[in-house]
């Protein structure tokens, strides 16, 4: 082998390892939302010893510097040299669970057992035509899924809807102007209805109907100008002057 090779070699033997590992990350993400590391740091002025920080999230302080110790090499939080205290960083901030640009409820349902379990089934339904991973795995479609389990539903709506938020505001600040002249906007499978409240905030003159399967909308906050409507879209959509349909490409379960 020439040098170039042997390198390339040795390389392999190092990257191999990110994907032995390669659940990590999502795994002590997680598990930093679940013990609300980020929001405990925030309500204590957004600075914390080891020794404070263990005992607001009642942990072990050796587990917890474990835990930190991997956070901080992967971006989150970081140590002030100064004080020897954890404090944010941006994305950090990003799993406070009430900022604006909170991305936790997304987190949660992308790593809960349900949405994992079909990424074990990718080879066996690569090798067999239709269906998807999902129903391999749980026996219907994603939505069939949530209509029958409560808990998962509100899981996808949550992260729908923290995303949705973070997206509709975006779309009104830099294309605010495709929404003048409408006086009724349904959002097709529009959730928990996040995306048109956010659309009906901005532009007060439309009457928002937010349509989708009913057991999501039975669920959904009601008023703040928006109407639920709940129905399948491939027999029959509410009419309105315009439709709005927003997907994420990035959702698992589709
Ligand atoms: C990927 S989510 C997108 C939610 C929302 N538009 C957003 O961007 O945050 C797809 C939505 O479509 C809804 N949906 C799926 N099948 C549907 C159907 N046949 N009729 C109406 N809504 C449906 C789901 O319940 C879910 O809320």
């Amino acid at each position: 082998m020439d040098v170039k090779s042997i390198k390339e070699a040795e390389k392999a033997q190092v990257d191999i390892w990110q994907y032995v590992f390669g659940f990590t990350p999502m795994a002590v993400v997680k598990c930093a939302i679940e013990l609300q590391i980020a929001d405990v740091l925030e309500s204590h002025g957004g600075a914390m010893s080891l020794v404070d920080l263990s005992s607001a999230v009642a942990c072990s302080p050796s587990a917890l510097h474990r835990i930190m110790r991997y956070l901080i090499h992967r971006g989150f939080f970081k140590l002030q040299e100064s004080t020897n205290q954890y404090a944010h960083t941006p994305l950090s901030r990003l799993l406070l669970k009430n900022e604006a640009n909170s991305i936790t409820s997304f987190v949660l349902l992308e790593s809960s057992p349900v949405m994992l379990a079909p990424w074990h089934k990718l080879s066996s339904r690569a090798s067999v035509d239709g269906g998807s991973a999902f129903e391999a795995a749980h026996g219907g479609d994603v939505w069939e899924y949530a209509a029958q389990n409560p808990a998962h539903s509100k899981l996808i709506n949550d992260a729908m809807a923290c995303h949705a938020g973070i997206a509709v505001s975006e779309i009104v600040q830099r294309y605010g102007e495709v929404f003048e002249g409408i006086g009724s906007l349904v959002d097709v499978g529009g959730g928990d209805g996040t995306a048109l409240r956010r659309i009906v905030e901005a532009c007060p003159w439309i009457r928002g109907i937010n349509f989708d399967l009913p057991h999501v909308v039975s669920a959904a906050p009601p008023g703040q100008g928006v109407e639920h409507v709940g129905g399948d879209m491939f027999k029959q959509v509410p009419m309105a002057d315009a439709a709005f349909i927003m997907v994420h490409i990035s959702f698992s379960g589709c």
